[in-house]
């Protein structure tokens, strides 16, 4: 890949998907070299030209599935799910005692191991109310195969052998000896679809709480702050962003209040 052909990649991906891959040459190189020989593609350009002229969408998917970094894990940094169990919810479940809605968005939610986290957290701090409330999570990724993974809400035992011992039991169902499926209560509680956090935010109503975890840090300080700022317009006055543990935010750069380590909370009301 020439310097030409990477700098046009890069700047695609940084201004149409806020993922700033600058530094990653080797990484992208060793990503792609396989996709391209595999494809027929003889160099770089062309196949830049391929995924910006083909209509179905269907290469640039590609490329996005293979470029993102999907890492995750069920109960990764769990202070946040304590947090989640022990304020946020409390104070959810007391503002809407008339509604009985909780509106929570995992924003970067990859395979589905942080919404079907927090979906059996919401589940056992609501235990016999569980049914009584609308507790239907939003789920949203870039990448259509981790999406097309977490619906399936199929996985490896081992995976989910760092929940608790009665979670497993409850909110898994055996498929062969190696995996496990989420339970239906689980996943009908999930709502997986495709979205890019650069474009303009959907929802008609607001949000009580956004996990958007460990994604900033693929993104410059301008876009960062860009989208915390779209994230403060659709929360509910009073309610929170989590970050991830490693990521951070200009504090001047936002009217949000910072709470604690990676948790802020729109308090202006
Ligand atoms: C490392 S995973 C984080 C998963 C989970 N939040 C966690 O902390 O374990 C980052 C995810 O962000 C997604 N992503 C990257 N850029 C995005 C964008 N512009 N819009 C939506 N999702 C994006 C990637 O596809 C990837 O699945």
């Amino acid at each position: 890949m020439t310097d030409a052909e990477f700098n046009r990649l890069v700047e695609f991906l940084e201004s149409r998907y806020g993922i700033n891959l600058a530094s990653k040459k080797v990484i992208v190189q060793g990503r792609l070299d396989n996709y391209l020989a595999r494809q027929g593609y003889a160099t770089y350009d062309e196949y830049l030209n391929a995924v910006e002229g083909d209509r179905s969408g269907h290469e640039l998917q590609n490329m996005l599935n293979i470029l993102t970094t999907n890492h995750t894990y069920f109960w990764r940094e769990p202070d946040h799910f304590v947090f989640l169990r022990e304020v946020i919810l409390p104070w959810i479940v007391e503002k809407e005692r008339h509604t009985h809605d909780i509106r929570i968005w995992s924003g970067a939610s990859s395979s589905g191991e942080e919404p079907y986290t927090i979906a059996m957290v919401i589940k056992d701090f609501l235990g016999l109310n569980y049914g009584n409330w609308d507790s239907t999570l939003l789920a949203t990724d870039l990448s259509s195969e981790v999406l097309k993974f977490a619906m399936k809400g199929v996985y490896l035992k081992e995976k989910i052998e760092v929940l608790p011992p009665a979670w497993q039991r409850s909110n898994f169902k055996r498929v062969d000896e190696f995996n496990y499926r989420v339970s239906d209560d689980i996943r009908k509680n999930v709502l997986f679809r495709q979205f890019n956090l650069m474009n303009d935010f959907p929802f008609s109503k607001k949000m009580h709480c956004v996990f958007l975890r460990n994604v900033m840090i693929y993104f410059s300080e301008d876009t960062k702050r860009k989208l915390v700022n779209k994230i403060y317009n659709i929360l509910e006055p009073g309610g929170y962003l989590i970050i991830g543990n490693t990521e951070n935010i200009d504090k001047e750069a936002t009217r949000l209040e910072y709470v604690r380590p990676s948790v802020f909370r729109k308090t202006d009301m």
